[in-house]
């Protein structure tokens, strides 16, 4: 048996929007992703998973798989409504919170997961800098509401997701100059969170948790090592060394001049990020990326946030030959990738780490006898799992594992159909059934894992 350090949070993940539903209960306001049109033949985020009204049958399943741990994140617009503050919206997750820890579950809580206020949104969203103190202003709230129960904060999921696939995320569009103004704005906000949250002299950490992958090179060539080099300072650095060292990556800003997108950074900005740094790293990850010396000089944007793209000049993505893809999205299996990410944030940053997504989107069939044969899915996990045990073997401070998803939930932009959870949801894209929660045969397997504390083999 291949135990994990003790006290090791083994736990499942979701996020408000995708799993929530009870979009307009309450008072709630709407986001940006209860405007947005659905993409075809794909369901809107309205009902999703129903969680809202079912939390505490949701509780009991995650007590019964052994959650150690549950990251969710929390509704923006719940529990507040145009700027103001909605008490149902608050006691919402004031419950769920309780109900985690009355079953001995550690709540993990993300402020902000893709759900802007679209009241926010129509002012020009985070490229306005009002933004950033309508984020302060949320985030005092949470922590004064919840701060005493909750050890592990994340800020934002996936800051360079929104930056490098909004398109599949929000629906946005925008000039490459406004975006990182936008990311810039975001980078501040989440640096001012962390202030208040250290000046509160709250109990727990506080973190960004960014999705990071590892960057190969094509081939051995040195351009094509220079080209990996460019893209994991873009799409990884850019995002954690502010968090963490308080500072712009060079090779990043090198970048963004070329690309005409250096934002406006004030002094009070420079001293904001400087002075307000992470205490852990959560970090999202599916897959690595592959990368050669740009030849084309073609732009190509992230189809969505686990697909690569390309900066002219700089690396193009390439297929890795050496990965098997998914079924679902075509994305590379590369459980290896995992140890080497991890290795990489550790050796770079020197913080414990936490994964907050990890996992396997397919379609699954529901048996006449109520079960769910996900076999693929418990591969993909064990070989992951298998490769964090290994990470810690050399090393790298682990937290805890949170696998996308703890329940069945509405992907970003491709539907329903695409699940991830331990426990399937009996809906469909456009029938809405009758919700029942089932238990999938990772679910059994999952149990097992946290259990034992570790792998069978
Ligand atoms: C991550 C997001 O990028 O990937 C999640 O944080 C998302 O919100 C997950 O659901 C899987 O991606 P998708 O597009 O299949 O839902």
């Amino acid at each position: 048996m291949k135990k994990f350090p003790k006290n090791f949070l083994w736990g499942a993940s979701t996020s408000a929007y995708q799993v929530e539903g009870g979009w307009n209960q309450d008072g709630k306001e709407p986001s940006v992703q209860d405007i947005r049109k659905p993409v075809p033949d794909t369901t809107d985020f309205k009902v999703a998973s129903d969680h809202y009204n079912r939390y505490k049958e949701d509780v009991k399943l995650f007590k019964e798989l052994g959650l150690k741990a549950y990251r969710f994140s929390i509704s923006w617009t719940r529990v507040m409504s145009h700027g103001k503050v909605n008490e149902k919206g608050l006691a919402f997750y004031d419950n769920l919170i309780n109900e985690l820890l009355a079953q001995g579950i550690e709540p993990i809580p993300t402020v902000f997961h893709f759900d802007l206020p679209f009241s926010l949104q129509a002012e020009g969203g985070w490229a306005n800098r009002a933004t950033i103190d309508a984020f302060v202003t949320y985030c005092q709230l949470l922590f004064e509401r919840y701060g005493d129960r909750v050890n592990y904060w994340q800020t934002i999921n996936e800051q360079n997701m929104l930056v490098f696939a909004s398109r599949a995320l929000d629906g946005k569009t925008a000039s490459w100059k406004e975006v990182f103004q936008g990311n810039h704005h975001m980078l501040v906000a989440q640096a001012k969170a962390m202030k208040i949250y250290h000046e509160g002299g709250y109990p727990g950490k506080i973190g960004p948790a960014p999705n990071i992958a590892c960057v190969y090179p094509k081939s051995e060539k040195p351009e094509d090592m220079l080209a990996a080099e460019y893209m994991s300072a873009l799409r990884n650095w850019l995002f954690l060394d502010p968090a963490v060292y308080g500072r712009y990556n060079h090779l990043a800003m090198r970048m963004l001049k070329a690309m005409d997108a250096v934002p406006e950074i004030t002094a009070e900005d420079e001293q904001v990020l400087k002075e307000n740094t992470a205490d852990f790293i959560a970090f999202n990850y599916y897959n690595s990326m592959t990368v050669a010396a740009s030849k084309n000089g073609k732009q190509n944007d992230a189809k969505d946030q686990q697909s690569g793209f390309s900066i002219p000049g700089f690396f193009q993505t390439e297929t890795n030959q050496h990965l098997p893809i998914t079924e679902f999205s075509n994305w590379p299996i590369d459980p290896v990738g995992l140890r080497v990410t991890a290795n990489q944030l550790y050796e770079r940053y020197h913080l414990p780490v936490l994964i907050t997504e990890n996992g396997l989107g397919q379609e699954d069939t529901l048996t006449s006898d109520g079960k769910i044969h996900d076999n693929y899915r418990i591969e993909y996990l064990a070989a992951h799992i298998e490769q964090m045990r290994l990470a810690i073997e050399d090393g790298v401070e682990f937290i805890g594992y949170c696998p996308w998803s703890a329940i069945d939930l509405i992907s970003t932009h491709e539907g329903f159909r695409k699940r991830y959870g331990f426990v399937y949801v009996n809906r469909e894209d456009f029938d809405l059934k009758d919700l029942k929660r089932y238990k999938k045969d990772s679910f059994f397997w999952y149990q097992q894992v946290i259990q034992q504390n570790g792998l069978e083999k």
